[in-house]
């Protein structure tokens, strides 16, 4: 496999995510809705994998990190203060000859439409903010707008002091969340990676100003691993540190883990140093005191903040394509998706050779045995060997086959879904094998 996935090869990752189930054009039946996509069956399993993966680092291992959830509707005061309503736009041209209203700043010649080709038709730039404004309540009025939240940073800020009022934490502390945030984008495209609706996992990390620079490096290498950790290869994988020109209004350093898309390296998440701009706006703003009071010392200070930010659907995709993988096997092409386990939509497939009663009456009853631990398919049509392949490109780590020797023998065949290896083991000791395997 190339370093590069190739358009050609992109476009084949594509057409798999919707044959087997992974992802579907949105409102399909109504001739599809702009950049919307659903997750079927299988994506749903490797979306929620790829969040749990992530809780599980973020959260769950680590004893300085509480979770939230906040609300997707929001009022304006939080996004004026956040710097949103000024600041969250894009500069967007028309084209006078053919009408197409592009990005300025993703022109590669300022001056030449890059749909039409003509030079100097573009209007002047307007600012165009990507929030999605919408109503809470019944009546149109002004006290009635609402935002979708275009990031799941804010719930963090604004409950900083509910957190640290409530519970045990002290700096350094971080809060974590996962959820849907929505952007009016553009420009959205490139399958998945960008949407107008889609899903972020943020860390939002308070620590001291003084502690701020080494926590940035620590987020950025431990980000950067996190990714490595979960089947990214060394060489499709990278951290780059932004040039002053790319910062956001907020941040004073970003850097951001880049994956090797078939258009190019392409941010997978940015790990930034916001300083205390967020807390201090937001204090500024709601006259509340965010800060945090040293009680051992009598003194207040205000947290600076590093934010990990990135992207759950963007990341699924990134792990599709990266365990995406051809190879010829006894004369034919063998596709195999090679997640890592804990990514993997099902963790194994239990197989009965064949649909006669006695032997898919126990393989079911294995299945469902197993299911109490795992996430586990059972399949009973086809030939074994057509059952093997759909389960490699679906990249269920184990498949395990009840055969009639099974029933003499109560042993079955587990197969690994890399090294096509087979195994005869003992029924009872098929959990146990599993649960070896996958921790
Ligand atoms: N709170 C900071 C923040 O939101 P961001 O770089 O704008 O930073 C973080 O977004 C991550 O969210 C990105 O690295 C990307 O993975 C994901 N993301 C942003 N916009 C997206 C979009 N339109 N579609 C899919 N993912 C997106």
């Amino acid at each position: 496999m190339p370093a590069v996935a190739s358009p050609e090869l992109f476009d084949k990752i594509v057409n798999l995510t919707k044959r087997r189930g992974f992802v579907y054009p949105s409102a399909e039946i109504y001739g599809g809705f702009r950049s919307t996509y659903d997750y079927g069956p299988l994506g749903v399993l490797l979306l929620r994998n790829v969040k749990d993966a992530w809780w599980r680092s973020m959260v769950q291992l680590r004893s300085d990190v509480v979770g939230l959830d906040a609300s997707i509707l929001s009022p304006p005061a939080v996004w004026e203060a956040s710097g949103h309503l000024a600041n969250f736009t894009d500069p967007l041209v028309d084209c006078t000859s053919c009408n197409s209203r592009l990005r300025e700043d993703k022109l590669a010649d300022p001056d030449v439409c890059p749909v039409c080709g003509a030079e100097g038709s573009f209007t002047e730039a307007r600012h165009f903010n990507l929030m999605f404004k919408t109503q809470a309540g019944p009546v149109e009025e002004e006290g009635a707008v609402a935002y979708l939240r275009p990031e799941t940073a804010q719930g963090m800020f604004i409950n900083f002091k509910n957190v640290i009022d409530t519970t045990r934490v002290r700096p350094p502390f971080g809060i974590a969340q996962i959820g849907k945030s929505f952007r009016n984008e553009i420009t959205p495209g490139q399958f998945v990676f960008r949407t107008r609706e889609f899903e972020q996992m943020e860390l939002e990390y308070f620590v001291h100003p003084d502690e701020a620079q080494d926590s940035y490096e620590y987020w950025c290498n431990e980000r950067y691993q996190w990714y490595l950790d979960h089947g990214i290869p060394a060489d499709e994988l990278r951290l780059r540190a932004h040039d002053s020109d790319e910062l956001s209004h907020y941040s004073s350093a970003t850097s951001d883990v880049e994956y090797l898309f078939p258009w190019g390296w392409d941010e997978l998440e940015g790990v930034a140093n916001r300083g205390d701009y967020d807390l201090t706006q937001h204090a500024e703003a709601s006259g509340e005191k965010l800060e945090w009071f040293d009680q051992a010392e009598n003194v207040r200070w205000r947290p600076y903040v590093i934010e990990p930010a990135a992207g759950a659907t963007r990341t699924a995709m990134a792990f599709l394509m990266a365990a995406y993988h051809e190879e010829e096997v006894r004369g034919e092409t063998r596709v195999v998706l090679r997640f890592h386990h804990r990514i993997a939509p099902y963790k194994v497939a239990v197989l009965p050779l064949s649909k006669k009663p006695e032997l898919a009456g126990p393989a079911s009853e294995l299945a469902a045995d197993l299911r109490g631990s795992f996430m586990c398919d059972y399949d009973a049509t086809q030939s074994i060997g057509r059952r093997y392949r759909r389960q490699d490109e679906l990249g269920t780590p184990y498949c395990v086959t009840y055969d009639f020797d099974s029933l003499e023998d109560h042993a079955v065949t587990i197969r690994d879904r890399d090294s096509m290896e087979q195994e005869r083991i003992d029924i009872s000791q098929v959990r146990a094998y599993l649960t070896e395997r996958f921790t």
